[in-house]
């Protein structure tokens, strides 16, 4: 695959704008936040320095807050809606005013891992503390702000809050949003994109309302969590968050900073963590904060369980079981959605596809409790889904065709990171 990891490195070079990454030029033109997390993987491994900047330029856009936005709007683009005007959070740079999963504590710990082997601790110790101190702020925000029910957990106020924005997990909870006075307004993403890979114009509306929603309570982060209409604890950023924080206790060890504060948070999500357990579907899963009802899909981000350090044999095994039963129905690992269930669509977003960036964590989880053939298959048929089909955005876990953008930095970034297991 040689020429595969020079394309992907030209992806991720011809994407970058000097000092953050777009995700596709023409789809996503400005910086998204895990999207960033994961390309500074793919630069670590031909040019540090350059990975290292993807996340210190996300952290600039940071809140006073500790709050860490979803996209920073560097520059105008006219090619994205909704654009910097709608969000209207009054910053500068200007942003948007919800989050996405706090994947970047576990990059960092392996961008300063990579720095120390390679025998630049020194060179590199002063940008990992101020990191540090960005990244601890923002989990306190989560903390603080987005675990109202103190279970432990983190809970979304925005479908695009948990990156996997049309995720049928939402379907339920969405019902509750008044979409009657969203307006008119022109989607830019099916301009460039056939329509059957994206979300659907219900769900678009949902996703605008809670953004004028946002916007007419001036993102005040504490008044959203009392009154917003979504409220869903998301079982992927819970999962990524508990990963977050164990990769942020390492570095703060590392460093030589106090760990309490966030070995608290750790205790406090391995308490309340089986708030997403289904019993009755055998399944991690999302739960809506205001009905208590639980969604019961097995998505990819079910997985994330072994990625999160959680290691609960029952648990475990109804997940081995489920990964076995859909490792038999579909050629490429992971569907984001169950293909045995009735919603399952090859090519539609977070309904089917599956994803590069989600099956490095899963496959990461894994092999890190001791599932290697499993996890291997995860890597392989990642690998395999680039080799055959090129760098997009998603793929059908079926017959392998593109969904969604080309030329995909995070894709791009996956590749080069899995060149080696591990
Ligand atoms: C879509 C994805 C989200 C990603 C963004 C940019 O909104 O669902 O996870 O961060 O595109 O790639």
């Amino acid at each position: 695959m040689t020429q595969d990891f020079n394309t992907a490195r030209a992806i991720l070079e011809a994407n970058d704008r000097g000092g953050y990454t777009v995700p596709n030029g023409r789809v996503y033109p400005f910086q998204w936040n895990w999207d960033s997390a994961f390309v500074a993987l793919g630069f670590d491994t031909f040019d540090r320095d350059r990975a290292w900047i993807e996340i210190e330029s996300l952290f600039r856009a940071q809140w006073p807050g500790g709050f860490v936005p979803h996209i920073v709007f560097w520059q105008e683009d006219e090619g994205y809606f909704p654009g910097p005007g709608v969000w209207d959070s009054g910053r500068t740079p200007p942003t948007s005013g919800i989050t996405q999963p706090p994947v970047a504590a576990t990059i960092v710990r392996k961008l300063w891992e990579s720095a120390l082997a390679a025998g630049q601790a020194d060179a590199y110790q002063a940008r990992a503390e101020a990191l540090f101190d960005g990244l601890l702020a923002w989990h306190r925000w989560f903390a603080d702000h987005r675990d109202p029910g103190g279970h432990g957990v983190v809970v979304a106020m925005h479908p695009w809050e948990t990156g996997r924005d049309n995720s049928p997990e939402w379907d339920a909870p969405g019902e509750s949003i008044d979409v009657s006075n969203v307006g008119d307004y022109v989607r830019r993403d099916t301009g460039h994109l056939d329509a059957k890979m994206r979300p659907t114009k219900l769900e678009y509306d949902r996703y605008l309302a809670l953004v004028q929603f946002g916007r007419a309570a001036g993102w005040d982060h504490p008044a959203i969590a009392r009154s917003n209409p979504f409220q869903v604890a998301d079982v992927g950023m819970s999962m990524i968050l508990l990963r977050a924080n164990r990769d942020l206790l390492a570095l703060a060890q590392a460093l030589g900073r106090d760990g309490d504060e966030i070995a608290a948070w750790i205790a406090r999500a391995e308490a309340g963590i089986h708030y997403l357990w289904d019993g009755e579907r055998r399944t991690w899963c999302s739960r809506d904060l205001r009905t208590g009802r639980s969604s019961g899909y097995v998505t990819s981000a079910s997985f994330l369980s072994f990625y999160a350090g959680l290691r609960d044999p029952q648990s475990d095994e109804a997940m081995l079981a489920h990964f076995d039963r859909i490792a038999g129905r579909v050629r490429y690992m992971v569907p984001s959605l169950d293909p045995d269930d009735p919603g399952f669509q090859m090519i539609r977003y977070w309904r089917g596809p599956v994803w590069a960036v989600v099956n490095w964590m899963i496959g990461h989880g894994l092999a890190e409790a001791g599932h290697r053939a499993r996890a291997e298959r995860v890597r392989s048929d990642t690998l395999a889904l680039i080799r055959d089909t090129g760098f997009y955005e998603a793929f059908s876990p079926l017959d392998g065709s593109g969904s969604g953008g080309d030329d995909f930095s995070w894709t791009a970034a996956i590749a080069l990171a899995w060149q080696t297991p591990g």
